[in-house]
């Protein structure tokens, strides 16, 4: 079976078609996967602004899936579903995805399945690698999102920590506006890490040991936090500022401390939970996976405490479609079926 993915939750517009193998072991295959980025728009506003967003939703989303069947030399009529990000998002960016995914299933009398966005970026593992030993520690981490989750049965996520302020990925960004480096911040303070002496600079490290008011149903040990870390080199780059505009080698410097501090907390709380829940394996995805550091420092770990680690490529890193189409299928086949009132939710919970 083939199945039609979009996914029009934040800032690129994508559709996919992915195909059902019938290998248990590697259940998907990517026949197309497009994404068309609203990078350059947003990057003159220094983020993403929701209003230009869904606007430019509506211009590319016909186009988009074209090209997605032209490539994956696909007919309406091959299709066996259409599978949509339902949420968490912009709502207004959501609406466009949920929109056309409920028409063309009506126009072409597909059946309809309602993905959520993580879902989506934990399938891009089994995506990439066939399926993980269970049970699995996944940390999804990108620009909104910072959680630690629990496989123990394929397509069953349970969320053990999360964020208790700014995303992995949010603070990559607002880090390099402060230090003028523009928008998206992931993969410019990647690149000017690797000049600089991760040392240099003496930042905090957050390490929670309480449950959250907000969550007690989680124990909040494992929880994560950045905002102390971005105030911090806020404060440092004041200070340098003050002595006069940073050298180029001194912001070097900054992004090189700040990526230790990140990738250290996001790979001490991973790894703590492998080893909690006896983990057979561990995996990270979403948008800050594509970070270099995290992917080779992922793999020493793993080696040197002998648990088999998972990485999507670069391309299901970020947000597409190819992922939301895979959790799409996992649905399917359990037998989720969205109906015509389906609506986008903001906020919707795994
Ligand atoms: O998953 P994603 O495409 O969108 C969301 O669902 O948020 O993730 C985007 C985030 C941005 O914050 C971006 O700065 C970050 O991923 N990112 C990176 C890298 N590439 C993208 N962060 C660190 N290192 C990278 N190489
Ligand atoms: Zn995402």
């Amino acid at each position: 079976m083939l199945i039609l993915g979009i996914e029009t939750s934040c800032d690129e517009t994508s559709a996919a078609v992915v195909e059902e193998t019938g290998d248990a072991s590697k259940p998907w295959a990517v026949r197309s996967n497009i994404v068309a980025s609203q990078v350059a728009i947003h990057r003159e506003w220094g983020g993403v602004v929701p209003e230009l967003a869904s606007r430019q939703h509506i211009r590319d989303i016909c186009g988009v899936v074209e090209r997605s069947l032209d490539e994956a030399r696909t007919a309406w009529s091959d299709l066996g579903a259409v599978a949509v990000t339902q949420g968490p998002g912009l709502v207004g960016s959501l609406l466009v995805g949920v929109s056309f995914a409920k028409s063309a299933s009506a126009a072409a009398g597909l059946p309809l399945v309602a993905v959520h966005h993580l879902a989506g970026h934990i399938e891009s593992l089994v995506l990439q690698n066939g399926e993980l030993p269970l049970p699995a520690i996944v940390l999804v981490v990108s620009g909104g999102h910072t959680s630690l989750y629990l496989v123990e049965k394929p397509g069953h996520y349970e969320l053990l920590s999360r964020t208790r302020d700014d995303a992995a990925g949010e603070a990559y960004d607002k880090v390099a506006k402060l230090l003028g480096l523009g928008y998206p911040g992931g993969p410019v303070i990647d690149r000017l890490a690797r000049t600089g002496n991760d040392r240099a600079v003496l930042l905090p490290t957050t390490r929670l040991t309480h449950a959250d008011r907000n969550a007690p149903e989680l124990k909040g040990d494992l929880d994560f936090s950045f905002s102390g870390l971005k105030t911090a080199v806020l404060r440092h780059v004041r200070k340098e500022r003050a002595a006069g505009a940073p050298s180029e080698r001194e912001i070097a410097d900054i992004c090189a401390s700040f990526q230790r501090v990140v990738v250290t907390g996001l790979l001490d709380r991973l790894f703590d939970a492998a080893r909690r829940y006896q983990a057979k394996s561990v995996g990270i995805a979403g948008g800050v996976s594509a970070n270099s550091r995290l992917r080779a420092e992922l793999a020493d770990r793993g080696a040197r405490r002998e648990i088999p680690t998972f990485l999507p490529s670069l391309a299901l890193s970020t947000d597409n479609a190819a992922m939301i189409a895979a959790a799409g299928l996992r649905k399917f086949r359990a037998g989720a079926r969205a109906s015509m009132d389906l609506n986008a939710d903001a906020a919707l919970a795994l």
